[in-house]
């Protein structure tokens, strides 16, 4: 079994708009991932600017920091074995358009600025958008009985 990693979603507010919050978390708790934080909240001005600070100074950045925070978000960290990548894979690539059907933006999306769902890039950016997003005491470790019936 690869390594247990921890990552974020966001469900955007696009896809909020759009009442497919279930239906999205829905697709990750079928993957088999297991959920270990999870809330509805409202993302402001300075956290939507430090989630997204890789990307300060680009054109897109202003649009993407207004977009972000347009409506309350369901904020989410999934865990289980290689969870950055499986994740990535299960939301697809950026721009909807070119998504594989299959994947969330590939079966809802068109266009890359309303792509419906955030996921962390790489283990190292999980762990710092899960301390963005989540006080430790908002973590919920499951008991360790259960990885025998949810993984190998
Ligand atoms: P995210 O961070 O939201 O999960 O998306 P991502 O990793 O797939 O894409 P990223 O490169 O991190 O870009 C963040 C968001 O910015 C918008 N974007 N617009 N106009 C453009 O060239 C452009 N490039 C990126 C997208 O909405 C993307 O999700
Ligand atoms: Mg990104």
């Amino acid at each position: 079994m690869d390594a247990p990693q921890r990552t974020l979603i966001l469900v955007k507010p696009d896809a909020m708009q759009r009442g497919l919050a279930g239906e999205l978390i829905t697709r990750f708790e079928r993957r088999g991932l297991r959920i270990v934080g999870m809330k509805l909240m409202q993302i402001d001005d300075a956290l939507a600017r430090r989630h997204y600070a890789e990307h300060e100074g680009k054109p897109f950045f202003a649009g993407l920091v207004a977009y972000i925070t347009s409506a309350p978000v369901v904020a989410a960290v999934l865990e289980g074995p290689a969870a950055v990548v499986v994740v990535r894979n299960t939301i697809g690539v950026t721009n909807p358009a070119e998504a594989a059907p299959g994947t969330i933006r590939g079966d809802f999306g068109l266009e890359r600025g309303r792509n419906l769902v955030h996921a962390s890039d790489s283990p190292e950016s999980g762990t710092r958008e899960v301390g963005l997003f989540f006080r430790p005491e908002e973590i919920v470790s499951w008991a360790r009985d259960t990885d025998r019936w949810i993984f190998e």
